[in-house]
């Protein structure tokens, strides 16, 4: 038996939680679009040919804003050849793929508008630059008599759809990327861009490309250099990182939230460096726009290969999780939560077939994925302010994170109404004593998940059954006591637990 505890209490905050933190994201890759969100003829497709199945889930998801094109996708992105009455099929270089243009950026914030999700935009920084960004800001944004406006009025839309959010490229520090760059010449074009967008509309956020990993050669030099240059223009800078489970290697998966931890406080600590250089009170929040589950070097069936330009729609990255998967989800969202003071978006990579919690079949039915679960909770419950929950818990080794915590949890705290998240990533059950001094507080029930150790099979069947088995609606808090401002939880191993309450000081 793990024991641990924690201690809460509603003044100690850790800010307030932005809704953006629960973002996803729509890439032109595989069947994210194609087939995911966007498929005419399917039985439930809307008038403008998207799946309402798909929309749905994404509302029941919860998800705040969705970022699009891309991803390495945008770096060779045209957008001109997306928007208008005839479309030009191109060869996308990132996923060497032919992308017909069937959808690009009206359809897309159509979709958007129509889903309730907030669009977040991404220029292509990799083969294009200043113009072409600034142009896609004015035909989004401008009011009707310039030039880019006046395009997007002529195919059909006369409103500015006003976009607030804008990627100033994708993960431009990546070998991988098309168009890549150095931190400075990269730092140099997006400050560039940037200051030319916001001369179109002044009232957009930017979000600059920090690094794609922490393992990356140039982690820290490179947000730094890039924050340099971009100071004065940038709210954001961007973070992504993908956590999977390697040569059966559990304990260091269970411990992803850890390494994802020390990255946000890196990234921070980076930012923060900047502002001191420069002597300035500025802010740099987080834009961590690509996080997720990934197994990125597990060989994959039924993918199709690379070796020929792969015609539209490819089944590509359609990872199939587990029940353990949704708790290592689970464990990363209570970090996010633990850093709401500084990110400010966060977006799980992605939304739908694409390393996605929503899974399609072309013609065929739309379905759950275990990790939609822990997803969709804490969207739902994490409301109002993160409060600084103090845990004290027993460590276990891991051979990539060193020493982790076998307990880790997050709570927020909006009038009263209390969310809390704890999870247990050791092999046997823990009790942790919640120590919530001068606090009335009752626990209801929740949502919980128990790891599995099962393969995890494709399709909705497969999906239901680890629902079924390891997805648990909590009808009361697994109390097991109760102290002075104290109450005892128990939790099983391996497992990820959302719990709804009130409090009261
Ligand atoms: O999300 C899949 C890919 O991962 C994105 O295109 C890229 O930005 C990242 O490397």
């Amino acid at each position: 038996m793990t024991h641990a505890t924690a201690l809460l209490h509603p003044a100690f905050r850790v800010g307030e939680i932005d809704r953006r933190l629960f973002g996803s994201f729509v890439e032109h890759l595989g069947r994210a679009v194609y087939t995911g969100i966007y498929e005419p003829g399917h039985p439930a497709a809307d008038e403008h040919g998207f799946r309402t199945d798909v929309a749905d889930l994404t509302h029941e998801l919860g998800v705040s804003v969705v970022r699009y094109p891309g991803g390495n996708f945008v770096s060779s992105y045209v957008w001109e050849d997306g928007v208008g009455p005839s479309r030009t099929p191109m060869l996308d270089l990132a996923w060497r793929t032919i992308e017909p243009n069937l959808v690009g950026t009206d359809e897309f914030l159509g979709w958007a508008e129509r889903t309730g999700v907030e669009p977040m935009m991404a220029v292509n920084l990799g083969t294009r630059g200043v113009a072409e960004a600034a142009a896609l800001v004015e035909y989004c944004n401008g009011q009707p008599g310039t030039r880019w406006a006046d395009m997007r009025v002529a195919n059909g839309r006369q409103e500015p759809y006003g976009v607030r959010l804008w990627c100033l490229g994708n993960e431009m520090d990546g070998p991988w990327q098309v168009g890549h760059r150095d931190a400075d010449a990269y730092g140099i074009l997006a400050g560039q861009a940037g200051q030319a967008m916001k001369l179109v509309d002044p009232s957009i956020e930017l979000v600059a490309c920090g690094s794609s990993g922490m393992g990356m050669p140039t982690f820290g030099v490179w947000e730094q250099t890039v924050l340099g240059h971009t100071w004065s223009l940038v709210d954001h800078i961007s973070m992504h990182a993908y956590y999977e489970e390697l040569d059966g290697d559990r304990a260091s998966f269970l411990g992803s939230g850890t390494a994802m931890d020390r990255f946000v406080d890196r990234v921070v600590a980076s930012a923060d460096a900047v502002a001191a250089r420069l002597r300035s009170d500025k802010r740099v929040t987080i834009s961590f726009d690509e996080w997720n589950v990934w197994y990125m070097r597990r060989p994959r069936q039924g993918q199709e290969p690379g070796d020929h330009i792969r015609p539209a729609g490819p089944r590509l990255l359609e990872d199939v999780y587990s029940a353990l998967d949704a708790v290592v989800v689970g464990d990363l969202l209570v970090t996010l939560l633990n850093h709401a003071d500084r990110i400010a978006i966060g977006c799980l990579a992605q939304l739908v077939n694409v390393i996605a919690p929503i899974m399609t079949e072309p013609g065929g039915p739309s379905w759950r994925q275990p990790t939609f679960h822990p997803f969709a909770t804490t969207a739902r419950l994490a409301r109002g302010e993160a409060l600084d929950v103090r845990v004290e818990a027993p460590a276990f080794p891991t051979n990539d994170h060193g020493e982790v915590p076998a307990v880790t949890a997050a709570a927020t705290w909006d009038d009263g109404a209390v969310a809390l998240f704890l999870v247990n990533r050791s092999a046997e059950p823990a009790t942790v004593e919640l120590r919530h001094p001068g606090v009335a507080l009752t626990l209801a029930g929740g949502i919980q998940v128990t790891a599995d150790h099962e393969p995890a099979v494709p399709g909705p069947a497969h999906a239901a059954a680890v629902t079924e088995r390891h997805v648990h609606t909590l009808a009361t808090a697994p109390v097991v006591g109760h102290g002075d401002g104290t109450t005892t939880l128990e939790l099983p191993p391996e497992s990820w637990t959302a719990l709804e309450g009130r409090g009261s000081v």
